[in-house]
């Protein structure tokens, strides 16, 4: 894991193995940080760019060598793009590929290095979030999953990233944003290590054991619940997709309470299915393994209540995690039969696949149950959200306009996209039922509306939003934060949400 360090002092006079400096497009003769390398460096920096090999373009990254002129070794020039174009998520981004690129230009196997805080300077962002952001970028842009592999022969560290601040009336602000950067991304890196993990380790038992090892940690109250405490609840829908398992399954709860003297107290409901075969509606083999994924939300739920104890807001939040397989065995839920959820509400079970929202039926009765207002779900909950808004984007639906539109504030604050989709009445009629109050699936038409509107019943009139995360939980491809496997989004917004 690497260290991040703040330092009082000149970016050139402080020794390691690269020392990193940024510049914007188009500027021809560096000031601040990288003058100060620049000059140190008898103009090579200006040098470089006046020959056309440096240009500040987004995303180019440069090394220029040393030959002792400073005590560190190497300097990587980031390119910033063009200054109009420049923000906090670029700064995180950047973080990222320059974090990445200092691990792989290696040497020894543990490198460190020096840099400057990107953006404080003539972007004039504001220090404290520029230094987040970088805590951010650097630990999630190195995050690889290594549980289960030998390391490779040219897979390097970076052991130690110091942060250089040569005005000395900005050092609080550095410190205050780098603490809050490194809780936010050991969070949510924390989110991405359980969706990694293949189902066989990560079972629902697991899950809650990984869940309640990380809340003692930093003082938060947990429970796992078992299948006879789900009986005693009534919680018919959960255990009609655990019936088809070997699995038991766990009801999780975890509660952070920062204000003990308000009643109030938010509900983060998780789905957290540790594997979906899709269940007697089996799913077809192709990128079935994906599925190991299914309880993204749920732990994202789970990192965002290990993070609050570290980061100690005064609310109270109480973080709900429904956890089974969701498996085809012998004893499991066929297309036809009718599940009762904890609220009395009966479901005709159209298509076993349609699990997640049977699961998160019970999990918000439950949250209701215990006060929760308002109360967030965040769910893999359809490929249809995958098809509707891609991979760039979470989907977001509501009864509750004031509510999503603060969740849409904080992923915006917290550099994550997410769009609402509508929640016209006239979507609800595809769940009307012959034989039960509600079938579970509404068809293929605006599936993770209907999706939606399956769970806005159980919500019933406590304001709630349902972030369909499903198309946003894995990528295959690398660039800035984004590494390949599991994203741990939403994490950040359910922090910015919640602490804002
Ligand atoms: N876990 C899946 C949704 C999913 C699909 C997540 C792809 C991530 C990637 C969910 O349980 C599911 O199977 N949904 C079905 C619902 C359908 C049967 C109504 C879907 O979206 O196809
Ligand atoms: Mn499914
Ligand atoms: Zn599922």
């Amino acid at each position: 894991m690497t260290e991040i360090r703040v330092e009082h002092g000149d970016i050139q006079a402080v020794a390691a193995d690269t020392c990193v400096v940024n510049l914007f497009e188009g500027v021809k003769r560096p000031g601040g940080g990288t003058g100060a390398v620049d000059r140190a460096l008898g103009g090579a920096i200006s040098d470089a760019i006046a020959a056309g090999d440096i240009t500040g373009k987004w995303g180019e990254l440069r090394v220029i060598y040393t030959l002792g002129r400073i005590p560190a070794r190497r300097v990587l020039v980031a390119g910033l793009g063009k200054s109009r174009e420049f923000t906090l998520d670029r700064v995180r981004d950047l973080a990222a590929n320059v974090a990445r690129e200092l691990r792989r230009l290696g040497g020894p196997p543990q490198a460190d290095a020096t840099t400057i805080v990107h953006g404080a300077g003539i972007a004039q962002l504001p220090t404290e979030g520029c230094a987040e952001a970088i805590a951010e970028g650097t630990l999630l842009g190195l995050y690889r999953f290594t549980a289960h592999r030998k390391p490779k022969n040219d897979e390097h560290q970076l052991a130690v990233l110091t942060i250089v601040e040569r005005d000395a009336a900005k050092l609080d602000g550095v410190r205050r944003g780098v603490e809050r950067g490194r809780v936010i991304a050991e969070a949510q890196n924390f989110a991405r290590d359980l969706a990694n993990e293949p189902a066989n380790v990560l079972t629902p038992t697991e899950l809650a054991r990984r869940a309640g090892e990380a809340c003692q940690a930093v003082g938060v109250a947990f429970e796992a619940y078992d299948r006879g405490w789900m009986e005693t609840k009534l919680m018919g829908s959960l255990l009609g997709v655990a019936a088809g398992s070997h699995q038991p399954p766990v009801v999780i709860v975890i509660e952070y309470r920062g204000d003990p003297d308000s009643p109030r107290v938010t509900g983060l409901v998780g789905k957290g299915i540790t594997f979906d075969t899709g269940g007697i509606s089996i799913k077809p083999a192709e990128n079935m393994q994906e599925m190991k994924g299914d309880m993204a939300g749920g732990g994202a739920v789970i990192a965002t209540l290990v993070a609050l104890g570290r980061l100690k807001p005064r609310i109270n939040v109480i973080g709900i995690v429904p956890a089974t397989e969701n498996m085809p065995g012998g004893a499991a839920t066929r297309p036809g039969d009718v599940l009762r959820a904890m609220d009395g509400t009966t479901i005709e079970v159209i298509n076993t696949d349609a699990e997640g929202r049977l699961i998160l039926a019970d999990g918000l009765c439950y949250a209701r149950e215990r006060g929760c207002s308002p109360i967030l779900d965040v769910a893999t909950l359809t490929g249809a959200v995958s098809v509707a808004l891609g991979d760039l984007a979470f989907g977001l639906m509501s009864n509750h306009e004031g509510t999503l539109e603060a969740v849409r504030g904080a992923a915006e604050a917290a550099g994550e996209r997410c769009w609402p989709l509508p929640m016209w009445s006239e979507y609800a009629e595809q769940l009307k039922s012959e034989v039960a109050d509600l079938k579970n699936t509404g068809g293929r038409r605006a599936a993770a509306i209907t999706a939606a509107h399956f769970l806005k019943h159980f919500a019933g009139d406590t304001p709630w939003v349902h972030l369909d995360i499903a198309g946003v939980d894995t990528y295959d491809r690398e660039s800035g934060i984004t590494v390949k496997g599991a994203s741990g989004i939403p994490v950040r917004t359910l922090i910015e949400f919640l602490t804002r």
